[in-house]
């Protein structure tokens, strides 16, 4: 099964509600990408904002923290309507976040970033529900999908399965019809995409393409 979480960072901010439901047909998750002008160098949205959008939507959000001292948010992001936040291993106490989202009911997630080895969260990765590869280097929307992430995105995949763990394995950056089959090769099963959705004029129909282009490139060759 592969799963599109279109990135809100690329909507219009003046209207996310609309976006909310411009690919509601094609999914039922959305990456909502948290910075905290420290651990990146952008400022984006907070439990509030959170909070605003769950009252529009039963999808599932995928809250991606680019923060510093996530610990100090998660219950707040989990009483705002997040279903799962994303922590990344460069912050540190790795052991005790993942523990506390999974006390407050979230997905618990880890994130590592494209200069971070894969060893950084090889003893962890029992305690995440979702592991979450950058293929580009957090921040900002619309860069390019750095290739040479591809080894690792095979590695953590190797290693779930080996270990028979049901983490969902995502990938997040550059992500597009070109890169998707790409990453769901190498294992990716959760494909963030943010202006390869919402900068397209119907969304909802570059979110298919999308989903297409890597379901095309699961083993056996999809559900067709
Ligand atoms: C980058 C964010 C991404 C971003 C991806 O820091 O974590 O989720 O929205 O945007 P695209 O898909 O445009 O690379
Ligand atoms: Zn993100």
């Amino acid at each position: 099964m592969l799963r599109i979480s279109p990135s809100l960072l690329a909507a219009d901010f003046g209207a996310l509600a609309e976006a909310v439901g411009a690919v509601a047909s094609e999914t039922d998750w959305l990456h909502v990408d948290i910075m905290d002008a420290h651990f990146v160098p952008n400022l984006t949205i907070g439990p509030p904002v959170v909070e605003s959008l769950r009252r529009h939507t039963g999808v599932f959000f995928d809250c991606h923290l680019m923060m510093t001292n996530p610990g100090d948010y998660l219950e707040a992001f989990r009483k705002a309507g997040a279903n799962g936040c994303t922590v990344h291993v460069e912050v540190g106490d790795t052991s005790e976040l993942l523990a506390e989202a999974r006390k407050l009911g979230l997905h618990a997630g880890l994130a590592l970033n494209p200069e971070t080895p894969y060893e950084a969260i090889d003893p962890f990765l029992d305690q995440a529900d979702l592991i979450l590869v950058m293929t580009v280097h957090p921040g900002f929307g619309g860069q390019s999908f750095i290739a040479e992430m591809v080894p690792k995105i095979a590695r953590v995949r190797q290693e779930l399965d080996r270990r028979g763990s049901p983490a969902d394995l995502e990938v997040d950056g550059g992500i597009d019809v070109e890169t998707a089959p790409i990453v769901v090769r190498a294992g990716a099963r959760v494909l963030v995409a943010g202006s390869a959705v919402f900068g397209m004029p119907r969304p909802w129909e570059a979110a298919r393409q999308i989903q297409e282009a890597g379901e095309a490139a699961l083993p056996g060759g999809g559900p067709h």
